[in-house]
């Protein structure tokens, strides 16, 4: 029997999305603990969450207090049996599925009975996360986007296994989190990594074949869509590297050739070339 009231959360991995994950959590109200694998990392993760309540304190969107109070509600630890007593753990780690499986392992023998385990994978089976626990019915994915505590969209992610109760918990849970949740199966890319990397991948195929710039490529999609980055701008925002994970998990599936990466994004994330994360990557940033 899984549990429906959520009051504690966990979440593993204080990155780019695990931080956002976390502040999101704790701003609707939740007690959050959340886990990095050393002080340095855990350090850096804590440090882009207070930073974010500087800045809505500076804007006036929220008061002193009430960040003070923030602060109070966020734990971090370097050790994953602080978690041991969450109601509900996101995991967001790195997309390879051999930590993935570790962890949900681990977890697993961690966590009581009753918990609720979740995963933020942009494009890896859930279903073989919830296979290495002794709770596949009490597991499914909770897609978050870059940058969590701003964007509206969250995806449910159904392995075959989850029962209808989790479903409805992680449901009513995104909800109280101010998110919008869709549902989709638990298929590589789901639903916005499905139309998302090809879009991303043909703007690096654009610029490899010189049919046009990098900034007019930008350009072109934000004012000629609407969009509120063009897809350099996006890519290097997202992470060259979480691109090419995802690229090659949704490949790896369906092996079409609008999903296998470019060689550029090969070369740029073997180069170290990240995007913003790394101070380089189709653009430059101080
Ligand atoms: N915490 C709380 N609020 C924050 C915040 C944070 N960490 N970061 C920004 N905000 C707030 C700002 O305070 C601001 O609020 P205000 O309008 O009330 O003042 C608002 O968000 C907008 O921020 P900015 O004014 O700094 O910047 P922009 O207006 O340029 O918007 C953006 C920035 C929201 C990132 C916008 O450019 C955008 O929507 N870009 C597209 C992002 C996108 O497509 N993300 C999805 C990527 S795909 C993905 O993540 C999936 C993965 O699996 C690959």
């Amino acid at each position: 029997m899984a549990v429906t009231a959520i009051r504690s959360v966990g979440v593993v991995g204080c990155g780019l999305m695990g931080s956002g994950i976390a502040q999101t959590c704790v701003q609707a109200g939740y007690e959050v603990v959340v886990r990095e694998v050393s002080e340095e990392l855990l350090h850096k993760g804590l440090q882009r969450i207070y930073e974010a309540w500087e800045m809505l304190v500076s804007k006036g969107r929220v008061s002193r207090e009430q960040a003070e109070e923030y602060r109070q509600r966020l734990r971090g630890t370097v050790a994953l049996e602080e978690l041991a007593s969450c109601d509900l753990v996101i995991e967001a780690v790195v997309e390879r599925m051999e930590e993935k499986l570790r962890l949900f392992t681990a977890l697993d023998r961690l966590l009581k009975p009753e918990a609720l385990i979740v995963s933020n994978t942009s494009s890896l089976s859930v279903t073989q996360m919830a296979a290495v626990t002794r709770r596949p019915q009490q597991v499914c994915g909770l897609h978050f986007f870059n940058p969590a505590p701003v964007m509206k969209l969250v995806e449910i992610v159904r392995p075959i296994t989850a029962s209808e109760e989790t479903i409805e918990t992680v449901r009513r849970f995104a909800e109280s989190l101010g998110k919008t949740p869709v549902l989709a199966k638990d298929t590589a890319g789901f639903i916005v990594n499905f139309l998302l990397i090809p879009y991303l991948l043909s703007a690096i195929r654009m610029l490899e074949n010189g049919m046009a710039s990098r900034d007019d490529i930008d350009t072109a999609m934000k004012l000629g869509c609407g969009y509120p980055m063009g897809p350099f701008t996006l890519l290097d925002y997202v992470g060259l590297d979480t691109t090419l994970w995802a690229a090659e998990a949704i490949y790896e599936e369906y092996k079409e050739p609008l999903y296998a990466p470019p060689p550029l994004l090969r070369r740029m994330v073997a180069a170290g070339l990240l995007g913003r994360k790394s101070g380089r990557g189709f653009y430059e940033y101080s």
